[in-house]
């Protein structure tokens, strides 16, 4: 897969798949294109090398699907992932995250991805896709919504940010069929 997508300031992007040469470029991604304060929106610690390249060493498309948007310069200023399980009820449910670069946002970029995601959700013949976002993100709620996800859930109180404010999880369900 390799798309060339036009943003709203006329740049163009490639979306493609993640691959085991990636690691530099990916963790040079989480270093240098997240903001401090949105590190706690990932469940891991992004800015580990040693993580990054193990993500990008053993990609198995049975279980994450990853694709990133590339700069014509070869930066990746966005990642997305589509996870799947392969046995019971949840073969039949995706889960995505999706990451833009703080300095790259508005542009249309989060949809674009947002977008190939759900096309590989339905390719992969999926029912419903999962998106978990952690409160105050109004934009990650709007891109979603816009996007054809619903919310199902607030879980409130689900944990705190390191000023110690509380922070909602919002669970959004999009069927696929
Ligand atoms: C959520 C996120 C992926 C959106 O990416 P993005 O590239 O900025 O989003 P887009 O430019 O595609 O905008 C999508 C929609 O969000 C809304 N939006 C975008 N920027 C906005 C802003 N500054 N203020 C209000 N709404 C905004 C608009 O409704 C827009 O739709 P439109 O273009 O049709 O008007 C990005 O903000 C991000 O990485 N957030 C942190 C990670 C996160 O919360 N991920 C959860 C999603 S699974």
């Amino acid at each position: 897969m390799k798309e060339r997508v036009k943003l709203k300031d006329g740049s163009e992007v490639t979306l493609r798949f993640l691959t085991t040469e990636d690691t530099d470029k990916l963790y040079e991604f989480f270093l240098h294109n997240i903001k401090e304060e949105d590190l706690l929106l990932f469940k891991d610690n992004v800015r580990d090398y040693n993580l990054i390249r193990s993500w990008c060493e053993n990609i198995n498309l049975n279980r994450t699907v990853p694709i990133v948007a590339e700069t014509p310069k070869g930066n990746i200023i966005g990642v997305g992932t589509l996870h799947l399980r392969n046995h019971g009820w949840a073969r039949k449910v995706g889960k995505i995250r999706v990451s833009i670069c703080a300095w790259c946002r508005g542009k249309g970029l989060g949809k674009a991805i947002v977008e190939k995601l759900v096309d590989i959700a339905k390719e992969r013949r999926l029912i419903a896709i999962i998106a978990e976002v952690v409160s105050p993100q109004e934009v990650a709620l709007s891109t979603l919504r816009k996007e054809g996800f619903e919310e199902q859930a607030v879980i409130e109180n689900i944990s705190r940010d390191h000023k110690g404010n509380p922070l909602h999880l919002h669970i959004f369900v999009k069927y696929l069929v």
